[in-house]
Order: structure tokens, then sequence, then C-alpha cells
């Protein structure tokens, strides 16, 4: 399987990059390709979504991106959460992927023209899983899961690792197993 993995945070020191490494590492183990796409990399060149057709069409990070995409069986996003929602940069790359990943006709999805099946969301947060989830009802959690449905991706696996200021070694130590665990029975 091919998968696209995109990383949007600009430390690459901190839990959310161990926690990408640890996908990556795995998914490589299980026999899959990965096409690593670190956000904050390429920052500069990172178009924000205009309705231009021809601008966006002729824009080379656009016209990269999408043929990435569309080669990809399943896609790995990672990013810390912000403000209850993704860092600006994974936004805009978000709104890019508008121009090429479906064709809406009536209803309430549209038909996708990738050929992805599974999508794998891995976000860190500085805020307990219980104030995000009953409290918040979990914002990030469920935009992107409606945003996954609506580009026609039928499966969507979502792990936080929260509290990370308070994080012990072996709170870190789970994470790693879980995330390892997560993408060795999810993803083939
Ligand atoms: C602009 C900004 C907004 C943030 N908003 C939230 C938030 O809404 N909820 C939360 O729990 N943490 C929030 N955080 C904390 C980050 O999620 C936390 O720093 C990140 O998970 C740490 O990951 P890292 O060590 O890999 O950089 C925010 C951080 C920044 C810089």
């Amino acid at each position: 399987m091919k998968v696209y993995a995109i990383f949007a945070n600009d430390n690459t020191k901190g839990t959310t990059y161990k926690i990408f490494e640890q996908a990556v590492a795995t998914l490589k183990d299980q026999g899959h390709e990965v096409d690593i796409l670190n956000l904050y990399e390429r920052e500069k060149e990172i178009p924000f979504f205009r309705h231009d057709r021809g601008h966006m069409e002729s824009h080379p990070f656009y016209l990269e991106n999408k043929e990435r995409f569309l080669q990809a069986d399943a896609l790995l996003i990672v990013f810390p959460l912000f403000w209850y929602s993704v860092p600006g940069i994974l936004k805009a790359w978000l709104d890019m992927i508008n121009g090429w990943a479906y064709k809406y006709e009536t209803g309430l999805h549209a038909n996708p023209l990738h050929k992805i099946k599974k999508a794998f969301i891995l976000y860190s947060s500085m805020q307990g899983k219980e104030h995000l989830e009953k409290g918040l009802h979990s914002p990030v959690e469920n935009q992107l899961c409606e945003t996954c449905k609506f580009i026609g991706i039928p499966e969507v696996e979502v792990y936080l690792i929260d509290n990370v200021t308070k994080m012990t070694p072996e709170d870190m130590e789970k994470h790693l197993e879980n995330i390892a665990k997560l993408c060795k029975t999810c993803v083939g």
C-alpha cells in the first residue's frame, strides 16, 4: 500500500514528531511505501486556496501535491492541536485538495476521484482527552472525520496523545506502542 504521510509541525524534537516517526517506521516495517510531506519544510511553496482555477492549476506545489495524493492508497496526517483545530499550514493543505479529490453531484457526500481507502489521524494536545471529548466534543476529530467522509475515504482512525506537557516516559512508551499496534492492525 502507498501511504501519503503529512506532518504539520515545525517542531521536529517534540512529541508530535516522535508519533510521526513511530507511525512511519511501523508502516515501512509492514512493507508499505511511505511518501512523506513535511509541510513546514515546504512552507514558502504552499499556496492558500483561490477560486481562480487557472491560478491553482498552474501552481507547482498544487500540481505536485495533486499527483502525490492521487497515487496514495492511505493517508497519514500528524499534527499538534492548535486552537481546537489543525495548524494553519495543514488547513491550507486541506483546502488545496478541494481542487481535485472529489466530484460533488448531490446529497451529503461527494464522489471520490482518489483511491484512498483509509486515513490515519494522529494528533497531540496540551489539554486532557476528557476536556476535549466531554466539554468540547472533540472538534478537530469531528471536522477531519467529516472531511474524509465527504471526499469518500471510508475508514478513518483517530488517535490523540493528550496532556503532552505532563507526559511521563512511561506514558510516551504506551502511546508509541498503541500507535505501532494501530498501524499494524489498521493498514493491512
Ligand atoms: C498556536 C497554538 C495553539 C494551541 N492550541 C491548543 C489547543 O487548543 N488545545 C490544546 O490542548 N493545546 C493547544 N496547543 C498546544 C499544542 O497542542 C502542544 O504544544 C503540542 O501538542 C506539542 O507538541 P510538540 O511537543 O510536538 O510540539 C496550542 C499550541 C499552539 C502553539
